[in-house]
């Protein structure tokens, strides 16, 4: 039915819900939304920021969250009990969160446990589900988004000899190598066969990177550098630290989402940009800013695709929900289990 409402029918049915409901509806959109989605979004940012504004808001009833899954439970545990959070299509998942499950996350844990005693501390980014985020706060470890990750490993190091950092391998990698941890000292865990990859003394381990990765910043790759470096030779190369190592090696600059929006709003006029990130964010950036000249890394990419499952009939179908006091798309994690994964999110927000 849905889909068969003209474009213009949908923003018109979304904007007069929005008037209606006033602040008892908030909007929150992920800088990778579409464009059809990131306009109706009340307040926009990266992981970091639209956690920020989750908890801050007091006001509405019904947040509608425009991002992917583990996002809106984040929203969901940092918000009151009358509040509802909805995510507009179940579907928009995050493949790096998938990567780790609880049973496998607990079971590294145990051999960890057995290798290292009480040296250990785990960090577990944000694009991460609930439960891991519970195992990490009853653990006396701590979230990190990609804005605030330098700030909580170093804060992790002031609290054991060594970090288990899940479930993205690359940003924690770049991270810890920003803050001087050789490489020979990072390990690799495995949780396909529950195995550390690691060759030389255990006991050199600082660092152990669940074996996860996000497949579109994965998609930029030395070869997509080389190819940018050869085309524009004056282009200066920034990329997210989700990208690997070698790729943030061989990059001008890195950093996270806010960080590149940051970089290229205060860049000067007329400098020329390659971007390594998720491509709805990249072509906004180069609508916004004509008086630079932007390109994608890998002009071949395409956006995040579970990001992109939140489009328009899927936000208007929960508005209309919403309205019509309908169940929709709720959002709702275990308290046993937010109890938990709320330490190691205020670890973080206290931090932030
Ligand atoms: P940010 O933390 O920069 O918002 O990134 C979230 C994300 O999913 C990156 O791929
Ligand atoms: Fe997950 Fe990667 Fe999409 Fe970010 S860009 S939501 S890490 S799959």
């Amino acid at each position: 039915y849905y889909r068969s409402l003209s474009v213009s029918e949908m923003e018109s049915r979304i904007t007069e819900i929005k008037n209606r409901l006033g602040n008892k509806l908030f909007i929150p959109g992920h800088h990778y939304q579409k464009d059809e989605v990131f306009q109706f979004a009340d307040v926009t940012g990266d992981s970091l920021q639209l956690a920020q504004v989750a908890a801050a808001n007091k006001d509405a009833d019904h947040i509608v969250f425009c991002g992917v899954h583990f996002m809106a439970e984040t929203a969901d545990m940092l918000t009151t009990e009358n509040q509802t959070v909805y995510l507009p299509d179940m579907r928009a998942g995050c493949s790096m969160a998938d990567m780790a499950n609880i049973y496998q996350t607990e079971e590294a844990w145990s051999q960890l446990q057995t290798l290292f005693g009480d040296t250990i501390i785990p960090l577990t980014y944000v694009n991460s589900t609930a439960a891991i985020k519970a195992f990490t706060g009853k653990n006396g470890g701590a979230c990190v988004t990609s804005s605030n990750a330098k700030k909580m490993v170093e804060w992790a190091f002031t609290q054991k000899e060594r970090l288990f950092f899940l479930p993205d391998q690359h940003l924690g990698r770049n991270t810890a190598f920003d803050l001087g941890i050789p490489l020979e000292h990072m390990a690799v865990w495995n949780p396909i066969n529950n195995s550390l990859e690691f060759d030389g003394d255990v006991e050199d381990i600082k660092v152990i990177l669940w074996k996860g990765h996000c497949s579109v910043h994965e998609g930029f790759t030395l070869q997509s550098v080389q190819h940018i470096r050869t085309m524009y030779p004056d282009m200066q190369i920034i990329v997210h630290p989700e990208c690997s190592r070698e790729v943030v090696a061989a990059s001008d600059d890195s950093g996270s989402t806010k960080y590149i929006l940051d970089t290229i709003e205060n860049a000067p006029k007329g400098s020329s940009w390659a971007i390594g990130t998720e491509m709805n964010l990249v072509k906004r950036i180069i609508k916004n800013h004509p008086e630079k000249t932007i390109v994608s890394l890998n002009e071949n990419m395409c956006a995040c695709l579970t990001m992109n499952r939140i489009d328009l009939p899927h936000l208007l179908w929960t508005l209309e929900r919403i309205e019509n006091n309908e169940v929709g798309n709720v959002i709702k994690v275990e308290e046993d289990v937010a109890i938990q994964a709320r330490l190691s999110l205020s670890r973080m927000l206290e931090r932030a």
